[in-house]
C-alpha cells in the first residue's frame, strides 16, 4: 500500500490520496530565484597569473605559514579562501576575484590583523596587501570545538557531553556563559527540548510528548544530569574566571596550505544545509537540516534556488537530513520528523513525496526515536530492481520501497538484541542495491541481501567506534566514518579485511567519508573546522583548515573537475563550501 501526497503550485495545504501503483511525479512547487552573481568557474586555471598577493608576518614569528586569507568582495555572496606559505606568501589566482574592493579577513589562532584589510581588484595586473598580525585580544573567540576540548579539564566521558551540544552551536557559547549548577539545570532542559536539527538561527522546539522533563525522570538519570550541571559550573566562567589555560593547535604546514577554499552564501541565515551534492550538470543541490526546503546552487553565477518541500505529517518538526542522487542526478531526501522521503525531478521540477504508513511507527519504548525519524533515503543503485531504501530511526532499521507498487517492507537488523540501544544510521546500496547501514549507537556495519533478505554483521576493529556515515565505492569497498572511535576505516567485502585510520588532530570525530576519483579519502569534522585528505596507501593525511566555524557532516567530492571538488555545507553558517586542493 502506498501513500502518495501532493500540492499543487506551492499550495501548503497537501491532499493526502491512497493510491496503489502509481509512480508519476504528482507535485508541482513554484521556485523562488536570488540574487544573480558573476564568478568563475572553481576550476584554477593551470598557468594562474595572480590577482591579489602578499605576504604575511608578525613580530612574534616574523613570515607565518598556514594563515587562510579570504577575500570578499562588497556586496558579493561569494568569498575566496587562500593559504599562506612557508614564507609566509599568499596567491589569488587570476580569474578567481571579481573586479572591486574586496574585504580581506584571516584566520591564524591566537592572531588578529591591526585593523580592517581591503584590496582593490582591477581587471589586469596583481595587487599586493601585506598583512601584518599582532596577539588576539579574544582567543575564546577564535577556538574551535576540538581546542575547547582539549583545554577544558574533565574525563572523556564527562567530556562526551559535547557531542550533543556541538551538534547545534559552538563550545564557545558553553564556554563563556556564567551560569552556576543550578541554573544549568534549567539551561539543559531547554536543550532537551530542541528538534535535533535546531540551532540558535532556528530554534525548533520538539513536540512535549517527545522527551521527558527533568521532574519525571528517574532518580538515577537526575543524578547523572545533575552531574553533568555541576561539571559546566565548574569549566565555564561561574567562577568569575578562566581557571585552565587555552590550548591551540598549530596551524597548516607543506600541503595542507595548498588549496583555494570558495563559499557561497545562502539566502537565508536560517538555513542549515546539511548535504551537499553535484548533479550531471555542475549544479549543487543541499537540503536544510531545519526546514522543508531543497536548494540549487550554480556555483558558475552563485544563483540559488529553492523548492518547498512539501510536509508529510504537518505538525511534526520540519527539517530534511541526508541528500542523495539517484543515477540520473535527480536529488532525494529524507524528511526525519515528516516520516517521509521525496524525490525531485530535475526535468519537470515536480516532487513526489513517500509517506512511511504509520503502523510502521515503533510503538514506544525500545531501540529506537519516539517518533518517525527519516533520516536518509538511498536510491542510487534504484535502476538495479526498482526498489529504494530509506532508514528508520524510530525502529532502529530500514525500509525497502517498491517504486511500482508503492509497497513499504521492513527489516529490522537489531530486533532481537539484547543491548540496551541501536542507532542504525548511514545507509548506502552496492551496485547490486544490496544494503549496507552503520549502528552510530556501537561498532557494527552490516549487509541486507537485496534477493534473499540476509542481514550479516560485521564488527569494526576499533570498539566503541560509532560509525556513522560512509559510502561504498565503485569495487563495492565500504568506507565509513567512525565517530566514536575518532576513525575512517574500511571493508573490504571479498576479503572480510577492515583496514583503519586516525586524522592526526585531536578530536576529529570524524562524521562521513567520501573516495575521490585519485582513491583519496576524504572527511571531515564538527570539531576542528578541518576538511581531511587520507592518501590511503601512504597512510598521509593532508589537513585543510577552513576561513571559519563550519560544523562539516556530509563530505562529497564531484570528480568532474579538475582538481576534483570538495564540497561541503557550513550548517551553522548557512554557506556552502568548495575545496580545490593544488597537488593533486
Ligand atoms: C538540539 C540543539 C541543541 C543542543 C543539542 C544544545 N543546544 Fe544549547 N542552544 C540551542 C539553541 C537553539 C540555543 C539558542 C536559544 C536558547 O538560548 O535557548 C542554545 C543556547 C545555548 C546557550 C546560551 C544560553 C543563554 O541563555 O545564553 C548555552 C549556554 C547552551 N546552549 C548550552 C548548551 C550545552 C552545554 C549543550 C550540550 C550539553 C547544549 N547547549 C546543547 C540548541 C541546542
Amino acid at each position: 500500500m502506498s501513500h502518495i501526497l501532493s500540492s499543487v503550485l506551492g499550495v501548503t495545504m497537501l491532499t493526502k490520496r491512497l493510491l496503489i501503483g502509481v509512480a508519476a511525479g504528482l507535485t508541482v512547487l513554484a521556485a523562488a530565484v536570488f540574487t544573480l552573481l558573476l564568478a568563475r568557474d572553481p576550476g584554477v586555471p593551470a598557468s594562474a597569473n595572480v590577482a591579489l598577493a602578499g605576504q604575511i608576518t608578525s613580530t612574534e614569528e616574523g613570515p607565518m605559514e598556514g594563515v587562510v586569507v579570504t577575500a570578499k568582495r562588497e556586496g558579493s555572496t561569494i568569498a575566496v579562501s587562500v593559504i599562506s606559505d612557508a614564507q609566509g606568501r599568499y596567491g589569488f589566482p587570476a580569474g578567481r576575484l571579481e573586479e572591486g574592493r574586496h574585504a580581506l579577513t584571516v584566520r591564524a589562532v591566537g592572531y588578529d590583523p591591526e585593523g580592517p584589510l581591503h584590496a582593490d581588484i582591477a581587471g589586469a595586473g596583481t595587487a599586493s596587501v601585506d598583512i601584518e598580525l599582532g596577539a588576539t585580544h579574544d582567543l575564546e573567540a577564535q577556538l574551535t570545538n576540538a581546542e575547547w576540548v582539549e583545554s577544558i579539564p574533565g574525563t572523556e566521558a564527562q567530556k562526551r557531553m559535547f557531542e550533543s551540544c556541538v551538534r547545534c552551536h559552538t563550545l564557545e557559547r558553553v564556554m563563556r556563559s556564567t551560569y552556576d549548577a543550578e541554573d544549568w539545570l534549567s539551561v539543559l532542559e531547554r536543550m532537551d527540548g530542541y528538534v535535533t536539527s535546531a540551532f540558535p538561527g532556528n530554534p525548533q522546539r520538539r513536540p512535549t510528548d517527545e522527551w521527558t522533563p527533568f521532574a519525571n525522570r528517574s532518580p538515577q538519570a537526575q543524578e547523572a544530569r545533575r552531574r553533568q550541571a555541576e561539571y559546566l559550573a565548574s569549566i565555564n566562567l561561574s567562577s568569575g574566571a578562566r581557571t585552565y589555560a587555552l590550548k591551540t593547535f598549530p596551524r597548516p604546514t607543506g600541503r595542507s596550505t595548498r588549496a583555494i577554499i570558495t563559499e557561497y552564501d545562502l539566502p537565508k541565515l536560517s538555513t542549515a544545509p546539511h548535504d551537499a551534492e553535484v548533479d550531471p550538470d555542475g549544479m549543487v543541490w543541499y537540503v536544510d537540516f531545519g526546514q522543508q526546503y531543497l536548494g540549487k546552487l550554480d556555483p558558475r553565477t552563485g544563483e540559488v534556488t529553492e523548492y518547498e518541500v512539501p510536509e508529510a505529517r504537518p505538525g511534526n518538526p520540519t527539517g530534511i537530513l541526508a541528500l542523495k542522487l539517484d543515477r540520473e542526478g535527480n536529488p532525494w531526501g529524507g524528511n526525519m520528523f515528516q516520516g517521509s522521503i521525496f524525490k525531485f525531478d530535475r526535468e519537470t521540477e515536480e516532487i513526489q513525496v513517500w509517506k512511511v504508513p504509520d503502523e510502521l511507527e515503533q510503538p514506544k519504548g525500545t531501540h529506537g526515536t519516539r517518533i518517525f525519524q527519516v533520516n536518509h533515503a538511498a536510491p542510487e543503485s534504484s535502476h538495479v530492481d526498482g526498489k529504494v531504501w530509506l532508514q528508520n530511526r524510530s525502529i532502529a532499521g530500514v525500509h525497502r520501497l517498491d517504486l511500482a507498487t508503492g509497497e513499504f517492507e521492513t527489516f529490522e537488523p537489531f530486533l532481537n538484541s539484547t543491548r540496551n540501544s541501536h542507532n542504525l544510521y548511514g545507509i548506502q546500496p552496492d551496485s547490486q542495491n544490496n544494503l549496507w547501514f552503520l549502528d552510530f549507537a556501537n561498532e557494527h556495519i552490516g549487509r541486507i541481501d537485496a534477493k534473499t533478505g540476509e542481514i550479516a554483521l560485521y564488527e569494526t576493529p576499533t570498539p566503541g567506534s560509532r560509525p556513522r556515515r560512509g559510502e561504498v565505492d565503485p569495487e563495492d569497498r565500504v568506507w565509513y566514518a567512525g565517530f566514536g572511535g575518532n576513525v575512517i576505516g574500511m571493508f573490504d567485502p571479498r576479503s572480510g579485511e577492515f583496514r583503519e585510520w586516525t586524522p592526526p588532530t585531536p578530536h576529529t570525530k570524524p562524521y562521513d567519508t567520501f573516495v575521490d576519483r585519485n582513491g583519496d579519502l576524504w572527511t571531515g569534522s564538527m570539531y576542528t573546522d578541518r576538511a581531511v585528505r587520507l592518501i590511503p596507501e601512504t597512510g598521509e593525511f593532508i589537513e585543510y583548515l577552513l576561513p571559519e566555524t563550519v560544523n562539516i557532516r556530509r563530505v562529497f567530492v564531484d570528480d568532474s573537475t579538475t582538481p576534483v571538488t570538495l564540497w561541503i555545507g557550513s550548517n551553522h553558517g548557512s554557506s556552502l563550501i568548495a575545496l580545490q586542493a593544488l597537488d593533486e
